[in-house]
C-alpha cells in the first residue's frame, strides 16, 4: 500500500465514523467490512440480508459490524423522509415506499437523516445509479451547485511532477461538459480534496489546448471564463489558466510559456475543460505512467458519498471507506 493510502486510512482510524454499505451482501464488500471492522477504520453497517451475508463469507469476522436488514425493519421513516423531499418533484408515498427498498436509496436517506456519516456502493451499481439518489437527496454543500469527481494519482517513486509525484485530477466520472461555473466548482472542489485527503498544497491549473491566449476558440473561451470567474469567487485558491499540461507542470516550459504564472510549472491539481478529456487523461497517466488512480473521489455533496468502480476488490472498498470518513469530517 502506498504511503497515501496509508495515511489516509491512519487519519479515518482517528475520525472513526459510521460508513454504511449499501451493497452488503456482495462479498468484496463483506470482506472489506470485516477489515474496516478489525481495523476500526470506521463503524460500519452493511444493508442486507443477515444469512446471506454470514453465509457468504463463513471466515470473516462481522463481530464489530452492523447489519441492517430492509426487509426485517420499519422503513416509513425514511419512506416518509423520502417523500417530504422528494414530494414538490412529483414524488408520491407509494414512489416513496418502493424506492426505500433500494438499498443505494435507503443508504442515502441513512446518512440524510444523520444516522450515518456516509455512503459507499458501486461494486455492483453503475455510477449513475449510485449517483442519482445522493444528487436527488444529499444535495450539494453549500457554495457548491456540482457535484464532481477527482482522482488523487500517485506516480512512481521518484518522479517529479505535482507534489513529490502525487496530483490530482477532476473531474474524470461526472460531468460530461461542465459550464465555466460548473469548472469553477469542480476546481474548487478538487482543491479540497486535494488538501484534505492527498494533503497537497493546491496549486489548480485550469486545463485547455491553449496557453494564456496562444489559441482562440469557443472551447478555450469557457476555460478563460472560469479562471476569471474563480479568481473573483475564490481568490484565496492559488488557481490559473488557460494552460496547456506542459506548461501547467513542467517548470522549463512554463517559464516559456506563462512566465508570470505562480502556479505553471508546479500545479498539482488540474482541471480538464470536458470529461471527455478527464476520463482519457486519467486513464493515459494510469496505465503508460504506471500511476496508481485512486479514486474516483466525490466531491460536492453536502455529505460524502462514493462511487466504487466494479472492479474492486476488497481492499479498495477500504480506502474508499476512509476517504469517505475523511470527507465526513466537520460535516
Ligand atoms: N451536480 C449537482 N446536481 C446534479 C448533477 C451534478 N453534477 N447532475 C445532476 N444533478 C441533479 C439534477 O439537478 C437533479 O436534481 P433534481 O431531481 O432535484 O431536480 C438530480 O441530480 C437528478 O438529475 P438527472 O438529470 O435525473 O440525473 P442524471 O440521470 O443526469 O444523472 C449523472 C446524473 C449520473 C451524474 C450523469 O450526469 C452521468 O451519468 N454522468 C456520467 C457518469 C459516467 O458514466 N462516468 C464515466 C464512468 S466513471 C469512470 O470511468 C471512473
Amino acid at each position: 500500500m502506498n504511503t497515501l493510502l496509508e495515511s489516509v486510512r491512519a487519519k479515518a482510524k482517528n475520525a472513526y465514523k459510521h460508513i454504511v454499505l449499501a451493497e452488503g451482501e456482495e462479498e468484496r464488500i463483506i470482506r472489506a467490512a470485516g477489515i474496516i471492522a478489525e481495523e476500526k477504520i470506521a463503524k460500519v453497517t452493511l444493508i442486507g440480508n443477515k444469512d446471506v451475508i454470514f453465509e457468504k463469507c463463513p471466515n470473516v469476522n462481522l463481530s464489530g459490524v452492523t447489519v441492517f436488514d430492509p426487509a426485517k425493519n420499519d422503513l416509513s421513516k425514511y419512506s416518509e423522509l423520502l417523500y417530504e423531499l422528494r414530494k414538490a418533484k412529483g414524488m408520491n408515498r407509494e414512489d416513496a415506499d418502493k424506492l426505500v427498498l433500494n438499498p443505494l436509496y435507503l443508504g442515502v436517506l441513512m446518512v440524510k437523516s444523520k444516522e450515518a456519516d456516509g455512503m459507499v456502493a458501486g461494486a455492483v451499481n453503475a455510477t449513475g445509479d449510485v449517483l442519482r439518489p445522493a444528487l436527488q437527496i444529499i444535495k450539494t454543500a453549500p457554495g457548491i451547485n456540482t457535484v464532481s469527481s477527482c482522482f488523487i494519482m500517485v506516480l512512481p517513486e521518484g518522479n517529479k511532477y505535482g507534489e513529490n509525484g502525487v496530483l490530482v485530477f477532476g473531474d474524470c466520472a461526472v460531468n460530461p461538459n461542465p459550464t465555466a461555473e460548473q469548472l469553477v466548482d469542480i476546481a474548487v472542489a478538487s482543491a479540497a480534496s486535494a488538501k484534505n485527503i492527498a494533503g497537497l498544497s493546491p496549486k489548480v491549473a485550469m486545463l485547455s489546448f491553449s496557453t494564456m491566449g496562444s489559441a482562440k476558440h469557443e472551447l478555450v473561451d469557457k476555460v478563460v471564463q472560469a479562471v476569471e470567474i474563480a479568481h473573483k469567487t475564490a481568490p484565496d485558491l492559488e488557481l490559473d489558466g488557460e494552460l496547456q499540461l506542459d506548461a501547467a507542470i513542467v517548470v522549463t516550459v512554463a517559464a516559456l510559456k506563462a512566465p508570470a504564472s505562480k502556479v505553471a510549472g508546479h500545479a498539482n491539481v488540474l482541471i480538464f475543460p470536458d470529461l471527455q478529456a478527464g476520463n482519457i487523461g486519467y486513464k493515459l497517466v494510469q496505465r503508460f505512467a504506471d500511476a496508481e488512480a485512486v479514486g474516483p473521489i466525490c466531491q460536492g455533496f453536502n455529505q460524502p458519498v462514493n462511487d466504487l468502480s466494479r472492479g474492486c476488490s476488497a481492499e479498495d472498498v477500504v480506502n474508499v471507506v476512509a476517504m469517505t470518513a475523511l470527507q465526513a469530517l466537520g460535516k
